[in-house]
């Protein structure tokens, strides 16, 4: 199948295709949303924000995640904190902003996160969870949607009964990552549960876990029958990856092109972090660039080495003839 060909409805906007990007803490910033959004990408979700944090203007950072990238024609933000009153809150700040629609997080299940009672915790019991959202929905014209894990643990597996009750309080759709909160990332995401969730709520699911290219995310739809796919880790250093959903095929572009597409996220990254964030925030993002690429031990060395957004210019302009496609 060819992602092209779907969409899915999203209150009054239609998303098409029906791919999107994770909401990744410290990856899904402006600059990498709308390289992804450049290559075909329905949706790109913001990194999660702090409800609290979005409420008070002053600790507004110059550059902030949750503003609009380049090409995001819907600015969907993704908000965290630790009740209903905190998060409608945010989300009213939100929407102040100008988001055009907000994800609640009610699956993070980072320690901090969790134990200051957001994210995966507020997930872990039913009704906690459908206050929250509820509230959010109360609070904004704009739609919500909500992302679940599976549940806290093994023994206490909710996703079903929270997506139908989340479903009965407005949200507009539901993302699951079926992996539980103390699996954390580890063990597979479990697709049956994604099924069993789809086939229980009268709202789209947006399945989640596992993705690494497009056979996965066809294997995804034809399992589990839901109506969009989300992907964060296999599109660190690949933001093609959603051209290669769209077209329907497992094939990465040629390196140079590769190349030519990171020498321009690398320069909306500069203009967007200025010269001293970007290099250092950027290294990552170059290692991943070649992970699974001949020839490339020297350029991770000189990727760590590079100390200006000039030098990794240089080091991508140079790669072009050492980097071979295929594995080490
Ligand atoms: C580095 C990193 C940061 C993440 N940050 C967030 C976040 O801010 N909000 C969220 O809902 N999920 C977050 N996640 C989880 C992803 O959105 C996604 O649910 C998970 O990685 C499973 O999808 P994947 O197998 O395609 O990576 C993060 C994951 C990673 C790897």
């Amino acid at each position: 199948m060819r992602f092209a060909d779907t969409s899915i409805r999203l209150g009054p906007f239609e998303i098409a295709p029906a791919t999107l990007l994770a909401p990744m803490a410290a990856i899904s910033l402006p600059p990498f949303r709308a390289a992804c959004l450049a290559q075909r990408c329905g949706l790109a979700t913001t990194e999660m924000v702090a409800a609290k944090h979005l409420t008070v203007r002053r600790a507004w950072r110059k550059k902030k995640p949750f503003e609009r990238a380049a090409g995001e024609r819907v600015l969907h933000v993704q908000i965290f904190g630790n009740s209903a009153e905190v998060l409608a809150e945010g989300a009213r700040a939100a929407a102040d902003f100008g988001a055009d629609a907000l994800d609640v997080n009610l699956g993070c299940p980072a320690r901090k996160v969790v134990g200051s009672g957001s994210g995966a915790a507020l997930g872990r019991d039913t009704a906690t969870a459908v206050a929250a959202v509820a509230a959010v929905v109360a609070a904004v014209p704009v739609p919500v949607t909500a992302k679940i894990r599976a549940g806290w643990d093994d023994d206490s597996i909710n996703a079903v009964e929270t997506a139908r009750a989340l479903a009965d309080a407005g949200a507009a759709w539901i993302t699951l990552h079926p992996r539980t909160r103390t699996q954390m990332f580890g063990g597979r995401a479990d697709w049956s549960l994604l099924a069993r969730v789809v086939a229980a709520v009268p709202i789209p699911v947006i399945g989640n876990g596992d993705i690494r290219g497009h056979a996965d995310a066809e294997r995804m739809v034809r399992q589990t029958g839901c109506a969009g796919v989300m992907v964060g880790r296999a599109t660190m250093g690949r933001p093609w990856l959603f051209r290669a959903l769209a077209e329907g095929t497992d094939e990465e572009p040629p390196v140079p092109e590769r190349l030519a597409i990171f020498r321009d996220y690398v320069a909306a990254y500069t203009a967007w972090a200025g010269p001293s964030r970007a290099i250092k925030e950027l290294r990552k993002h170059l290692l991943w660039l070649v992970r699974g690429v001949r020839g490339a031990a020297a350029f991770r060395v000189a990727a760590q080495k590079a100390s200006t957004p000039e030098d990794v210019a240089t080091l991508l302009e140079r790669a072009r003839d050492a980097l071979v496609e295929g594995e080490d």
